[in-house]
């Protein structure tokens, strides 16, 4: 195999590497944490492969010196992780938490120490229990206490953060938690995911002036999972189907957020099922962020369909696929980022998110990746591609730091640059991580050499 030398990028660009809290921390009951939507959708039984749970995931909750350590072994110059709200506030509402704060008190202490930036996400899908019981994100009594719990955080861990997201992945929390039902709390109801992506939004707005007044130096954004949508053909019915996906998935979030209105077109089509919107509502949304977050996988090819939803999924047949079954078309993240630039008053973009699970083996202490090697070198390209047409890319996190809970497929698809053992927890870098940790090094000489 021939090595390509890595893309040049701006010389400030960051490189790090993403986790959940739920994904690698465990000890969920430890320290006073109470419980979240997850653990009570891990004890359901049929709900999560496996029957894989979090109590212990990543045990990072007790290893995270040894995880922080690790990755500055790496070489990493950012860490986004985030906090979990049933540690610090465990009925969601009320009480705040003293030893719940200390926990990412001591991480981000530990991080800056280490040369690392913190960037940490408020809402990564563990909603405490209790605000579930009383109606979760599609109840409206759910924003003020986000926003108490985000003021909390963030005045405890103030300017040493460099941004913080209000949500992760809000269409995930939605629809896979209250429409489709493979999420916690394992609901399937359109109306009600819509009515909790409408509230998702408002507490994220709603969140924001606290945010800022207790960290005016941080960046406060949120973060999208966003997948373009490509027409199967040229006929103007898979145009139209793909415009239509494409709203779905991502207009109905980038709109709110970013010009202060729901789609019209995806409105006129939910009819009865488009959620109540308040008066006011939109202009606490559709505040100015500091930065978006862009967690890019894949990418959707959609036709026209005679079904109840007009469209149906039509990939290529000879797509190249992860070990999810997500096809591998880095030049969707060009094109994404590139469209977002053209069609929004978009801010600095960090892409949160980007990352590959692949049937890793540990064989002789070693785990040799390469597909997941080939999948980071084709994005880095795109993302250089993208950065090269103007969009303004701060900097980069590889999904994930290391293998982890993957929410309904348990343990079993490893999304790790870093391998993890799930029986003894020993960690071993993969292939990937090391090269990955040779790209982070080089960039940082070319930028050093660059700015000298
Ligand atoms: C994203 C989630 C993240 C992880 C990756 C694979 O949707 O934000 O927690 O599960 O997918």
């Amino acid at each position: 195999m021939t090595r390509t030398e890595p893309p040049s990028f701006p010389p400030d660009f960051l490189w790090g590497f993403a986790t959940a809290s739920f994904q690698i921390e465990g000890a969920t009951h430890e320290d006073g944490r109470g419980p979240s939507i997850w653990d009570t959708f891990c004890a359901t039984p049929g709900k999560v492969a496996n029957g894989d749970s979090g109590a212990v995931a990543c045990d990072h909750y007790h290893r995270w010196r040894d995880d922080l350590d690790l990755m500055q072994r790496l070489g990493a110059q950012a860490y986004r992780f985030s906090v979990a709200w049933p540690r610090v506030i465990p009925s969601g509402s009320g009480t705040v938490n003293a030893k719940g704060l200390d926990f990412y008190d001591r991480l981000v202490d530990g991080l800056l120490a280490r040369g690392i930036e913190p960037h940490a996400t408020l809402y990564h899908w563990d909603l405490p229990q209790p605000l579930q019981d009383a109606g979760g994100w599609p109840w409206r009594g759910i924003v003020e206490p986000f926003a108490a719990y985000a003021d909390a955080v963030t005045r405890r861990l103030g300017d040493r953060v460099r941004s913080y997201a209000t949500l992760n992945e809000p269409w995930c929390s939605a629809h896979l938690g209250y429409d489709f039902g493979e999420h916690a709390p394992g609901l399937r109801d359109r109306a009600l995911a819509l009515q909790a992506s409408h509230h998702l939004l408002l507490a994220h707005g709603s969140a924001l002036p606290a945010m800022r007044t207790n960290a005016p130096g941080a960046l406060h954004g949120i973060v999208l999972n966003l997948y373009p949508a490509y027409p199967a053909s040229d006929a103007p019915e898979d145009a139209a189907a793909a415009h239509r996906f494409d709203g779905f998935f991502n207009r109905w979030y980038l709109e709110p957020l970013l010009l202060g209105r729901y789609p019209s077109d995806l409105w006129t089509a939910y009819g009865a099922a488009a959620p109540t919107v308040e008066d006011g509502d939109l202009g606490v949304i559709a505040q100015p962020l500091g930065f978006l977050g862009v967690n890019y996988y894949s990418r959707f090819v959609v036709a026209a369909d005679p079904g109840p939803e007009g469209l149906t999924l039509a990939p290529p047949a000879d797509a190249e696929r992860t070990e999810m079954g997500w096809e591998v078309y880095p030049q969707g993240l060009t094109d994404l980022l590139v469209r977002l630039e053209r069609d929004y008053p978009l801010q600095p973009v960090y892409i949160t998110e980007n990352g590959a699970a692949y049937r890793d083996e540990l064989v002789d202490g070693h785990v040799d990746d390469p597909a997941r090697i080939r999948f980071l070198e084709l994005h880095f390209e795109a993302l250089r591609q993208a950065i090269a047409l103007g969009v303004d890319v701060r900097g980069y996190f590889a999904w994930s730091l290391m293998d982890n809970f993957e929410w309904a497929h348990g343990y079993g698809k490893r999304f790790g640059l870093v391998h993890v053992d799930f029986d003894t927890l020993v960690r071993t870098p993969k292939r990937s991580a090391l090269w990955y940790a040779d790209m982070i090094a080089r960039q940082r000489a070319g930028a050093e050499a660059a700015t000298a």
